[in-house]
């Protein structure tokens, strides 16, 4: 017991918050190993709830643009306490009024990216309730949609790296990306553990399954 209250990290504390980070830069350097070669690009951030990672993208990418988006207004009230610059409140079904007709992106990153219909966060910017709420799902699926959108502001060669907390999640983002022209390059287990900070994903570990697709 001593143990574990000595390892303890309080969810939602700074510390928390930084070793989140800590924890997704291993995984960018796991797998975008030849980091000179996607330096300086443009990165859209889907989904990013707080965007914790915001520090962890600046650091290994240094990206030349990055616009993380979110339509969750907790989240939007979190990503303004922590200063990180590059949130943009927006529903992602709606990302032509989001972001301007010539505005094309190098890498797409999508963590814990909520696939799953009827599961985690279905519910228009809010994951929490969803979480805890529960409701028929009442619209279509609108993650083909976003992703067909998504490919739009994309450069022909555009990276994709994504993250989820599901397998299923993981399996229909398979088939989406399929369906959209992507090829796959990876798709399998993440085995570099990510302690959520508490925030972005409620409790315990995030990035579970990881898809790298071109
Ligand atoms: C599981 S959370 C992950 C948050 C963050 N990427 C992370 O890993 O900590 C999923 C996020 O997707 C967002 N989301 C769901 N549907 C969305 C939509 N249509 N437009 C924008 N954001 C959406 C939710 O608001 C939520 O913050």
């Amino acid at each position: 017991m001593a143990v574990l209250k000595d390892n303890y990290i309080s969810p939602g504390s700074a510390e928390a918050r930084q070793k989140e980070i800590n924890d997704f830069k291993r995984i960018l350097s796991n797998y975008f190993p030849d980091q000179k070669a996607f330096s300086g690009k443009r990165i859209l951030n889907i989904g990013c709830g707080p965007v914790t990672e915001e520090p962890a993208l600046n650091e290994y990418f240094s990206p030349s643009k990055l616009v993380s988006i979110d339509n969750c207004e907790y989240r939007k009230e979190d990503a303004i306490k922590n200063n990180r610059k590059s949130f943009v409140f927006g529903d992602l079904r709606e990302l032509e009024k989001i972001l301007s007709e010539k505005d094309r992106f190098d890498i797409i990153i999508g963590r814990n990216v909520p696939l799953s219909p009827g599961g985690t966060g279905t519910y228009p910017g809010d994951f929490m309730r969803s979480c805890t709420d529960y409701k028929p799902v009442t619209e279509n699926d609108m993650w083909l949609g976003i992703f067909r959108k998504i490919k739009g502001f994309c450069e022909e060669k555009s990276t994709m790296f994504l993250t989820f907390l599901r397998t299923d999640e993981f399996l229909r983002a398979e088939k989406i990306l399929e369906k959209i022209n992507y090829s796959i390059i990876k798709k399998e287990e993440n085995s570099h553990l990510c302690f959520s900070d508490g925030i972005g994903v409620a409790h315990g570990t995030k990035d579970h399954f990881i898809i790298l697709a071109q």
